[in-house]
């Protein structure tokens, strides 16, 4: 036992941490954050209030929420010389690599706020973090397209101020649509926090030792980045747009089921749901949801619900408990609203920054934790005895 991680040999990769922010039964399809169901949280409350219950772990009052929400507000802009920062990368660059990048660069701009030892600079650090994603996001976004950076406005939401600054122009006023507002809100909700998932656990690894909260989150970035992780609702979009037509659907689950094929069906699957995502199923709805409301007619998303429907009658995946997760449907609301692939793994680190940020802080607060170290089996040679050149 390294203290924060429990090693047990039957496991190949699973490091495990005590933990009171998220609650999985993947069996039963059930996600808790601070005990409060995902489906009742999205119903009826709204991103930063999420923030809220995952940073402190209760729902806030009136009081705190205006509180939470006028801080956060006023942290939305980043450091000047970060758009200097930007103008380094190639416009081709993927807007994750950006992500990665300006986020570690943030612990080379705010030095008031990287000392952990100290409550008051966490949670600077912690505000500064959940204020500024969104921004850096936004930024990375219209680099990318070769369009002027938009600051931040202290009137608007949380997420109409990022879609605000990733839609407007110089040379036109920019009205936020409130159905995409609403919409990209809950899907910031769904994706906050998820126990300790690839991202999450390189966050609590990397902060174990001591790093900033930044180059912390920019560690978890780059996990997230990867198709099996984050990087997935990109790549279902890939797959769906390569299907085409629900009539090739046959071609790609015979591939997936192919032993010898490296393709796996987007979307589906997942290393602890061994039943329905309860978030996919939110999306889906979001999904049709904003289709319906934007008047926006995606074939994708027929060739995803009838990917789905075959999927789930099919007794390969039915025997290996694959359903979809989260990845799903998530990439076709995001195209809906006009955001390319390139930045659907960018939105899913904007929502779990603050699952990041909560993790890591629970991890810092609690006494006990220490360096995370987990051990090897070792299936290298045995010792043996130098050899000189002539001998090899
Ligand atoms: C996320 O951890 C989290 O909480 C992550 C996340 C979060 O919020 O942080 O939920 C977000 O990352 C969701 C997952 C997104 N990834 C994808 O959609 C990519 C496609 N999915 C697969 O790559 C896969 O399902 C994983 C990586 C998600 C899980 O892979 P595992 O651990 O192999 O899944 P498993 O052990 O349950 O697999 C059981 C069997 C295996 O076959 P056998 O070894 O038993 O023969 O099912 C097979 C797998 O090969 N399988 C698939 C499959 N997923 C698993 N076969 C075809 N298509 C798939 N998608």
């Amino acid at each position: 036992d390294t203290g924060m991680f429990t090693y047990d040999p039957g496991f190949t990769s699973t490091a495990s941490c005590e933990s009171k922010i998220t609650y999985i039964d993947g069996d039963e399809g059930v996600l808790l954050y601070r005990g409060y169901p995902i489906d009742q949280l999205a119903e009826h409350g709204d991103f930063l209030e999420t923030c809220y219950l995952l940073l402190y772990g209760e729902l806030p009052t009136a009081t705190q929420k205006a509180d939470f929400d006028y801080r956060i507000t006023r942290h939305t802009m980043v450091h000047e010389q970060m758009a200097r920062f930007f103008q380094g990368f190639r416009r081709d660059a993927h807007p994750m690599a950006v992500m990665v990048a300006s986020v570690g660069a943030l612990s080379a701009f705010y030095h008031d706020s990287t000392n952990i030892a100290d409550p008051v600079e966490r949670m600077v650090a912690s505000t500064r973090m959940i204020a500024k994603i969104p921004t850096l996001a936004a930024m990375a976004y219209k680099y990318s397209i070769g369009q002027p950076f938009v600051y931040p406005k202290n009137d608007l939401d949380y997420t109409s101020n990022f879609l605000r600054m990733c839609f407007a122009v110089p040379c036109e006023e920019y009205k936020v649509n409130p159905v995409m507002s609403r919409a990209l809100d809950r899907f910031f909700m769904l994706h906050a926090d998820h126990e300790q998932n690839a991202s999450t656990s390189t966050v609590r690894l990397a902060g174990s030792s001591g790093a900033n909260p930044f180059a912390c989150v920019a560690a978890g970035i780059a996990s997230l980045w990867g198709p099996a992780h984050g990087g997935a609702n990109e790549a279902v979009l890939k797959m769906l747009a390569e299907i085409g037509t629900p009539d090739r659907i046959p071609i790609y689950i015979a591939k997936a089921k192919d032993k010898n094929d490296p393709f796996r069906l987007m979307g589906f699957g997942h290393r602890v749901y061994k039943n329905y995502d309860p978030r996919a199923k939110i999306m889906q709805r979001t999904t049709r949801e904003v289709l319906a409301e934007l008047g926006v007619k995606d074939d994708l998303l027929d060739v995803a619900i009838e990917l789905e429907r075959i999927a789930l009658h099919d007794e390969y995946f039915i025997e290996k408990k694959l359903y979809p997760n989260i990845d799903f449907y998530s990439g076709i609301t995001l195209k809906a609203m006009g955001l390319p692939t390139t930045m659907f793994t960018v939105l899913f680190a904007v929502a779990r920054t603050v699952g990041w940020i909560a993790q890591w802080k629970e991890m810092i607060e609690d006494p006990g934790s220490k360096i995370g170290r987990p051990r090897q089996l070792y299936t290298g040679e045995k010792q043996r005895d130098y050899l000189p050149m002539s001998k090899r």
